[in-house]
């Protein structure tokens, strides 16, 4: 009988980060890549201390009193909504997440995707491929300028800032945020960045974007009422969480050209997408991609390892989310 402790890799991940867990683990792990059901999960969890996990994978009080050995669960991913962390806490289960060795990446991602949404590439590549280019029209899928613009950025947290710094420096763009907490004017300053309500960020945004991270109190923090505030002219970009938006309220506005277009990358129950969505013009759609490069995942699967392997040999795990369990261990 092994004397390492038993660890689930929850789904498919590099063999390399693997192969290191295996130099301190039993490892089990999902090798086919089927996303676990819950009570696959479980059974899965039996006798395992610790987890590697994605946003796939759910933990609750249920889960947790199903698997009393667990002691830690590593996220693959900053966001963590799946994880029900004051349940975490009670259950004296460590949290950690993967920020910073994504934000640029995920940036990046949600720039590029506000940029295909203002300047409606999805759109006029379906009419490409459709055969339907026959002639040049002086106003053959015009869109709006990113340049010069406003961007408004709901949620200025690390990747929100990062998307301000493309946007202000990049782009000069006037940046305005809307945040619970706000930055320091010597973080503002650089950026030019500007506070405001809500509803001014939603009336003075002409490319708006979602990067608040997603909690119960966030659900449908755009919806028709926000939808109806915002400029006719106006993107919304969100690299978030599904959930944030209505995506039936989003619908119907592209629809009936409330707003001008919309690019996501997070969907309400992904992987299902709102058949509404699926059938409007103007917006661009992704699979939840905003931190795919290999280099990134590489950065974020090892950086998951990195805590798993301090949780459960006595180090220092270095991005934990509910410390208070090392310090009451
Ligand atoms: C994250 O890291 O939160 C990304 O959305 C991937 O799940």
């Amino acid at each position: 009988m092994s004397s390492k402790p038993a660890v689930l890799v929850a789904r498919a991940v590099f063999p390399e980060v693997v192969e290191r867990l295996s130099a301190h683990f039993e490892v089990d792990a999902n090798v086919a890549d089927t996303p676990l059901s819950r009570p696959q999960l479980i059974e899965r969890l039996q006798g395992k201390a610790g987890a590697f996990v994605t946003g796939s994978e759910r933990f609750d009080a249920e889960v947790l009193a199903a698997c009393p050995q667990l002691r830690v669960v590593c996220n693959m991913a900053v966001g963590y909504n799946n994880l029900d962390i004051a349940a975490c806490t009670a259950a004296g289960v460590l949290c950690t997440n993967t920020p910073d060795v994504l934000t640029e990446t995920t940036a990046d991602f949600g720039f590029a995707l506000m940029m295909a949404a203002a300047r409606r590439m999805a759109e006029s590549e379906h009419f490409l491929r459709r055969g339907e280019w026959k002639t040049w029209r002086y106003d053959m899928f015009t869109g709006s300028d990113v340049h010069g613009a406003t961007l408004g950025i709901l949620g200025m947290g690390r990747i929100g800032q990062a998307i301000a710094r493309r946007g202000a420096l990049g782009f000069g763009m006037k940046v305005v945020y809307h945040n619970r907490s706000r930055l320091p004017a010597e973080q503002e300053a650089p950026l030019g960045a500007r506070w405001v309500d809500k509803a001014t960020l939603l009336a003075e945004a002409d490319h708006l974007m979602l990067v608040l991270p997603y909690s119960p109190a966030a659900h449908h923090s755009i919806g028709a009422a926000e939808l109806a505030q915002m400029k006719p002219t106006a993107t919304l970009t969100n690299i978030a969480r599904g959930g944030i938006v209505d995506d039936a309220a989003l619908a119907a506005a592209l629809r009936e050209q409330r707003i001008a277009a919309a690019a996501l990358d997070v969907f309400e129950g992904e992987p299902s997408v709102h058949a509404d969505l699926l059938t409007v013009p103007n917006i661009v759609l992704t699979p939840h991609i905003a931190s795919a490069t290999v280099a990134t995942r590489r950065a974020m699967a090892g950086l998951a390892a990195d805590n798993l392997i301090a949780a459960l040999t006595g180090g220092t795990p270095p991005t934990p989310i509910n410390p208070e369990v090392l310090a009451a261990r």
